[in-house]
């Protein structure tokens, strides 16, 4: 205990990029949100290359650093597990920490098969802990805005959508095979990895899919591998998807790692009877919105303008960037944790969209069978 409020203790799996990006993020909390239930406090970082994770305890003050997560779910003082490792991990590791009773915050996508996610479904609903997936897109201010507008009828009755994430990373045909493009550590290529955010929006935004199916290309057949020889690529660097929604919509997805002149371009089209919406994530400020009586589009600062999960920090009228929807979705899971109450974006709603994937990967269209059940 420290001052009033109670700490709860975190160990982060995986020292790379999302490793950094959520030890900022846990730093950064009390920052952002006045009204944090707890005090958190950095306990243990692993990562297999133990040289990143000693950089990571001497800069930011975690007091254990080990090649070995099972030494993080063996301290009592961690209460929460973050997974920030590539996806094929996740399964294992999130098994053993929900066995030891941590609460687990994973990055996306759950896990590597539709075989694990049932697995971790079925774990988490048999423990007592909280789970979350960073589907952080959700927790972007426009974004959030977007899902009041739409609850609130902007759009009369929805007709269509258009989503396209694109970055153009992989257009280098001289760019060694990471983990990301090889099947066996990411699951897949961008389906996977890029698309689950545009699937999780869709999601979130629209309820329950009717179909999809996917058209897909991968731009080179061989790569460099790690040892400079010539390697066979399975990830995609590319996908159309073609979708209908339970609520009679009709839309696009489009996400690809081959797109020349983008950085990180996720973009959607909203379309129904009575308005419209648009937003350009690289534009992260502003939600265009076209509503009845309204010639063309109107501009709608959003900024830092946060109802739903009460941020003051700068201020509600300043200009936000990528690390605020991180920030807020790890805010959204460390105050369940604090109140023991579920989270969301949940390991069963992750599942639901790793079995729709799956089916895609597996050279099916989906048709709109499987049903999200209620987490309560
Ligand atoms: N939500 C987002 O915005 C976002 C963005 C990028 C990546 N991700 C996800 O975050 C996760 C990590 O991706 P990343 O970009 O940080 O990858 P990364 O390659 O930058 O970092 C992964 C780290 O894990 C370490 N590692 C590998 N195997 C390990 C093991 N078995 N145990 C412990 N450590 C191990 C590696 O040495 C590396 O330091 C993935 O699931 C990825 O899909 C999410």
């Amino acid at each position: 205990m420290s001052g009033t409020k109670k700490e709860l203790g975190v160990g982060i799996i995986g020292a790379g990029f999302m490793g950094h990006t959520h030890t900022y993020n846990y730093l950064n909390l009390p920052f952002f949100y006045d009204d944090l239930p707890v005090r958190i406090k950095l306990i243990g970082i692993c990562d297999t290359d133990v040289n990143k994770a000693n950089a990571l305890k001497d800069n930011f003050g975690f007091q254990l650093a080990t090649d070995r997560y099972q030494d993080l779910l063996a301290r009592p003082d961690i209460d929460i597990v973050d997974i920030s490792t590539p996806t094929t991990f996740h399964c294992e590791q999130i098994l053993d920490a929900l066995a030891a009773g941590k609460h687990v915050y994973a990055d996306k996508p759950l896990c590597a098969s539709v075989a694990e996610a049932e697995q971790l479904v079925a774990a988490a609903t048999r423990s007592d802990c909280i789970q979350q997936v960073a589907y952080h897109y959700r927790f972007y201010p426009a974004i959030a805005k977007t899902r009041r507008l739409l609850a609130e009828g902007v759009l009369g009755r929805p007709i269509s959508f258009r989503f396209t994430y694109y970055h153009s990373s992989n257009l280098d045909p001289n760019k060694p095979m990471g983990w990301k493009q090889d099947k066996a550590m990411g699951g897949g290529g961008v389906l996977i990895e890029m698309a689950c955010h545009v699937l999780d929006l869709i999601y979130h935004f629209f309820g329950e899919f009717e179909s999809v199916r996917m058209d897909s290309m991968i731009l080179y057949a061989q790569r460099p591998g790690p040892d400079g020889q010539s390697v066979k690529v399975e990830g995609e660097d590319h996908v159309l998807l073609t979708i209908t929604m339970k609520n009679g919509m009709m839309g696009t997805a489009e996400v690809s790692k081959v797109m020349a002149g983008t950085n990180d371009d996720l973009d959607y089209e909203l379309s129904g009877t009575a308005g419209a919406i648009r937003y350009a994530m690289m534009n992260p400020n502003f939600l265009q919105v076209h509503a009845t009586g309204n010639q063309g589009f109107t501009t709608m600062a959003t900024v830092n303008h946060d109802p739903e999960s009460k941020s003051n920090f700068p201020g509600p009228r300043f200009p936000i960037g990528w690390l605020r929807g991180h920030v807020a979705s790890q805010h959204n899971f460390v105050r369940a944790v604090a109140a023991r109450q579920p989270a969301s974006p949940s390991f069963r709603e992750s599942a639901y969209l790793q079995q729709i994937t799956q089916r895609l990967y597996d050279g099916h269209d989906y048709m709109g069978d499987l049903a999200l059940q209620d987490d309560s």
